[in-house]
C-alpha cells in the first residue's frame, strides 16, 4: 500500500487539506488532533507538498525515546544542534529551514526541548523574513496525553 503524500493521493480530506493549506500559506502554524490512524500524519505530509516550494523537513517523537532532547528534529534534520538554550537551537532550525517547513509529528512523545523549541519557531513564523512555517500532528485517544503546554 502507498502512503498518500500528495493532494490527489489523499481521499476524502478536501476540506481538511484546504484549511491546511491555508493556514500554511498564511504563515500560521497547524496542529493537527485525531485518533489514532485517522490520517493525521498523511493530511500532514500532503499539505506540506501542496506548498511551493515543497523544502519538508519531518521527524517526530518516539514513546520509548521521550526523554531524548529534540529527537525529532535531530531525526527531521540528520545533524547534531548547537549546544545551547531553545532560542539558540530554534535559531539554528530556523537558518536550516529558510523557506521549508517542519513537520513535528506525534507530539504527545516529545521532550520538553522540542516543545519549546517548536514553540519559539512557531512565535516567529508570522512576517518572519524566513518565512518558516511549521505543521505539528499529536494524537488523541492514545496511552498518553499530549504535553499540557500544547
Ligand atoms: N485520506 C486518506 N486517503 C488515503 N489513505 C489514507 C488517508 N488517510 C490515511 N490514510 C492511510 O491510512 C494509514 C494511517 O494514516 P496515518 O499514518 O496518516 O494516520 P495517523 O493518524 O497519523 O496515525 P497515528 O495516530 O498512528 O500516527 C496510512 O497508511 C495512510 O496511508
Ligand atoms: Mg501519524
Amino acid at each position: 500500500m502507498t502512503t498518500p503524500t500528495t493532494t490527489d493521493q489523499l481521499i476524502g480530506r478536501a476540506r481538511e487539506l484546504e484549511r491546511v493549506t491555508d493556514a500554511l500559506a498564511a504563515g500560521r502554524p497547524v496542529l493537527i488532533i485525531g485518533e489514532p490512524g485517522i490520517g493525521k500524519t498523511a493530511l500532514a505530509r500532503a499539505g506540506a507538498q501542496a506548498l511551493v516550494p515543497p523544502r519538508i523537513w519531518e521527524g517526530g517523537g518516539i514513546a520509548t525515546l521521550d526523554w531524548m532532547s529534540y529527537l525529532p528534529f535531530r531525526r527531521a534534520l540528520g545533524l547534531p544542534l548547537p549546544d545551547g538554550d531553545a532560542s539558540v537551537v530554534a535559531d539554528f532550525l530556523a537558518d536550516q529551514a529558510e523557506d521549508g517547513l517542519f513537520i513535528v509529528d506525534d507530539l504527545q512523545w516529545v521532550d520538553h526541548d522540542t516543545v519549546t523549541a517548536t514553540l519559539l519557531l512557531a512565535e516567529r513564523a508570522p512576517g518572519s523574513p524566513r518565512h518558516v512555517l511549521y505543521l505539528t500532528v499529536t494524537t488523541c485517544g492514545c496511552a498518553s496525553p499530549p504535553p499540557d503546554s500544547w
